[in-house]
């Protein structure tokens, strides 16, 4: 075992297109889950200790559990379990992804965890092992790993990789306080329930995502790609029930689109929001003119697409 630290950065995501079928037996949902990584990350460093503990540093480290419930910290424990190691790591998140915002910050940090502490401890796990260990964790770990873009069946979890053709600058909202996922998804039913469609697995059509969505992304066709996301309202699926759990997120997306944003969605199960926009100096101003309307908390720009977990 080697004695040296071990950094890995880890990007956000933002769901393009969320396509939520029906609640399934198990209680997951089947997704078309269009998945990009955005410039927006965390480092996870490891380092041998006589325990296993998590410290974590940044703006919003007070709202991240800093014990073994931690996703990383479940993830470094999942490794050592299968290789009959003891998880005795010192994991360190340096957190700049919004926490519990729709954004995947700790899928990512639980990517981050176990491939950090497979290079610390020598376990070379293949890619697909990772990835299968990943999809234990959670729905969308696996993501976090691959990043760039990809479409996410399943539970979010059977990835296949995603062309996209040009850069797309993002603007995220941060709102006050984080959104529980399985809650929306708890919503996003009772709102189905209540429409009278029904929630289950037979009641709602099954997801799929969007052909001119794809292009657009694989063309890097920015008009198109906004055309596509706003098509129907929105292409998240979960964007009604985090509204209606948050109905002020309704005033952060109206201020992203009278400053200008081509496109504006809640990412993922919120309740952060995400404006496209036409390049990177209009992001600037878009970020900047949004936290100015206090409809937010804050507001920042971030390229996409981004890579996956990366060793520093
Ligand atoms: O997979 P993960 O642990 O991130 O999921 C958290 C919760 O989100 C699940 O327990 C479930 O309530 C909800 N979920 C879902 N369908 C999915 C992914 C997540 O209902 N495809």
């Amino acid at each position: 075992m080697s004695g040296a630290a071990v950094s890995v950065r880890v990007p956000a995501k933002v769901n393009v297109q969320l396509a939520v079928g029906g609640a399934r037996p198990d209680g997951f949902h089947d997704l078309a889950n269009v998945f990009l990584a955005v410039g927006l990350y965390d480092v996870v460093t490891v380092r041998p200790a006589d325990a296993l503990r998590v410290t974590v540093s940044g703006a919003d480290a007070d709202q991240v559990p800093a014990d073994g419930t931690n996703l990383a910290a479940r993830a470094a424990e999942l490794l050592a379990s299968r290789r009959g190691l003891a998880p005795n790591v010192e994991i360190h998140i340096a957190k700049d992804i919004p926490v519990a915002g729709g954004m995947a910050g700790g899928s990512a940090d639980a990517a981050g965890a176990l491939v950090a502490c497979d290079a610390l401890w020598g376990t070379g796990c293949s890619r697909e092992e990772l990835l299968a260990l990943c999809a234990e964790l959670g729905s969308d770990v696996p993501f976090s790993l691959v990043g760039g873009a990809a479409l996410g069946r399943g539970r979010g979890e059977r990835l296949t990789p995603l062309e996209v053709g040009g850069a797309f600058h993002w603007v995220f909202a941060m709102a006050d306080g984080g959104l529980s996922t399985p809650a929306v998804y708890r919503e996003c039913d009772r709102l189905r329930a209540e429409c009278g469609r029904g929630a289950d697995v037979g009641s709602v059509p099954a997801p799929e995502p969007s052909p001119a969505l794809l292009d657009a992304l694989a063309e890097g066709d920015l008009a198109a790609l906004a055309s596509a996301i706003m098509a129907g309202g929105t292409s998240n699926d979960l964007q009604a029930a985090a509204l209606s759990l948050r109905p002020s997120l309704a005033d952060t997306l109206v201020a992203g689109e009278k400053a200008g944003a081509m496109a504006s969605l809640v990412s993922g199960s919120g309740p952060t929001c995400a404006f496209l926009t036409r390049d990177e100096p209009a992001a600037k101003a878009l970020a900047e003119a949004l936290t100015a309307t206090r409809t937010c908390r804050t507001a920042r720009g971030a390229p996409s697409p981004a890579p996956g977990a990366t060793l520093l």
